[in-house]
């Protein structure tokens, strides 16, 4: 035992949920008035609790059969939510993208797909630069609408206390539509076929998508012909539906975290499943010590200046028990890098009996800047990592468990390439992220069918 894992667990009985506080952090905004922001932490401390310690459990339960090999995590969303793409059209657009990925998913994977919004709370950002200058004007950067403004001007870019309330209140109206959405019927397997909207009669990945569909509605028919009633079944009838966002600004988690009556652990209740960034992972600091003491599900990324050492504490720091379903490693290393780096993590966690969900970010890795200096991806290269992270698990021997995506049910341009063609030249048509560019619509299905294909050539 390493004497970072020995000094946690003697570490474990101080866990508070503010012991954070006491140890260095990253990325965390300096707010004028901290009276205002205290009052603010303090309301929402009282409010009600965003998601239930039962339904986090249910996830926690779901992500361990994943880690077992029985099932795939569907992780998307939104790089940054905003206030001002909140709406009922943009989330009910999302809905059916995650709903056809899934369904594209499974019929590739033969498993259930554990779906996992990047939604209800994903709004802070954590940036590489402090500042951003336009003009020779030099002003903070934008850290996500539950900080400050995207607009940049001195007042736009000032910290303002009263944009976690907006936040809170915008996740769980956010939150109730899709459980509406996922428990309401309309994500029924039994009404697949009316899903077939514009995008599915006008689109290529749509035709596609219309093909499975009919091939699932033929099972159905069948089934019903042997004299079995499938309208009761409970499963086709409704879906299971999670939250997650990246635990970034530690004060309003805090503020969230609530001790269970049921087994006495502590449970971040602003989301089902949080993560800690590649930004903020480090050992001995805030973020490790506040996600330890946490019961959610949660998640590190895994980035290309993680060490094996490095990785293998992070591990037993964060999951000391080896608990099935609490620990995923979203590994984000970029399609050049990903083959030379993967394999070691892969071996190692697997030689030393680590329970781990292994999914793939294929986004965060592969920015770049168009000619015209818009922030890209090309769709090739995310395709490419996601090959690539399949092949070494299959290589290694090692459960290849899900995927980690932002994207969005809009028509934007914002990646480039994928079956429409998007080009550099279209970027600026409809480019609407607040930070990361996102796959729309039409990449996101093509992408969950070229994954289903692979997932099948590997069975
Ligand atoms: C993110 O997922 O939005 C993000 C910032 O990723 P990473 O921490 O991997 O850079
Ligand atoms: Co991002």
């Amino acid at each position: 035992m390493t004497q970072a894992v020995q000094e946690n667990m003697t570490k474990k009985d101080n866990w508070t949920k503010g012991s954070w506080r006491k140890l260095p952090i990253k990325q965390q905004p300096a707010y004028d008035d901290e009276t205002e922001l205290n009052n603010v932490l303090s309301q929402i401390s009282k409010f009600p609790p965003i998601v239930t310690p039962n339904e986090i459990r249910a996830l926690k339960r779901q992500l361990a059969n994943v880690c077992n090999g029985n099932g795939f995590l569907l992780q998307g969303g939104d790089c940054a939510e905003s206030f001002a793409e909140f709406s009922q059209d943009n989330l009910h657009a999302y809905f059916q993208v995650i709903l056809q990925m899934t369904v594209a998913l499974m019929y590739g994977t033969g498993k259930p797909v554990v779906k996992v919004g990047r939604i209800a709370g994903q709004f802070a950002k954590p940036r590489s630069d402090d500042f951003e200058t336009k003009d020779g004007l030099k002003l903070p950067s934008y850290r996500g609408d539950i900080i400050n403004n995207i607009e940049f001007s001195e007042e736009g870019r000032k910290n303002n206390p009263e944009n976690l309330l907006k936040a809170y209140q915008q996740a769980t109206a956010t939150l109730n539509y899709l459980r509406s959405l996922a428990k309401g019927g309309e994500a029924s397997l039994r009404n697949i076929s009316r899903w077939n909207d514009a995008f599915i009669s006008s689109s290529k990945q749509g035709k596609r998508f219309a093909d499975v569909v009919s091939r699932i509605d033929e099972c159905f028919s069948f089934i019903e012909a042997c004299g079995l009633e499938l309208d009761d079944v409970e499963k086709l009838k409704e879906a299971d539906f999670f939250s997650s966002h990246e635990g970034l600004l530690l004060p309003y988690e805090e503020a969230q975290t609530q001790q269970d009556e049921y087994d006495g652990k502590y449970y971040d209740c602003s989301a089902h499943m949080l993560w800690i960034g590649d930004r903020t992972r480090s050992l001995n600091e805030a973020h490790i010590e506040f996600f330890r003491g946490i019961a959610n599900p949660i998640a590190s990324k895994v980035g290309p200046s993680m060490q094996e050492d490095e990785l293998v504490e992070l591990i037993r720091v964060l999951n000391p028990e080896n608990e099935p379903g609490r620990l995923t490693l979203i590994s984000r290393m970029g399609a050049d890098k990903i083959e030379d780096l993967l394999p070691k993590f892969v071996r190692r966690v697997k030689k030393e009996g680590l329970n781990v969900v292994w999914s793939c970010d294929p986004m965060h890795g592969n920015t770049i800047k168009s000619p015209n200096g818009i922030k890209t991806r090309p769709f090739n290269d995310i395709l490419s990592e996601v090959r690539s992270f399949f092949s070494v698990h299959q290589a290694e021997g090692t459960y290849a468990g899900g995927v980690h995506f932002e994207m969005t049910g809009q028509d934007v341009t914002e990646c480039i390439g994928g079956a429409q063609a998007i080009s550099e030249v279209d970027l600026k048509n409809r480019y609407h992220t607040h930070c990361d560019p996102r796959l729309n619509a039409s990449q996101s299905l093509e992408l969950a069918f070229l994954i289903s294909e692979e997932l099948k050539k590997r069975k």
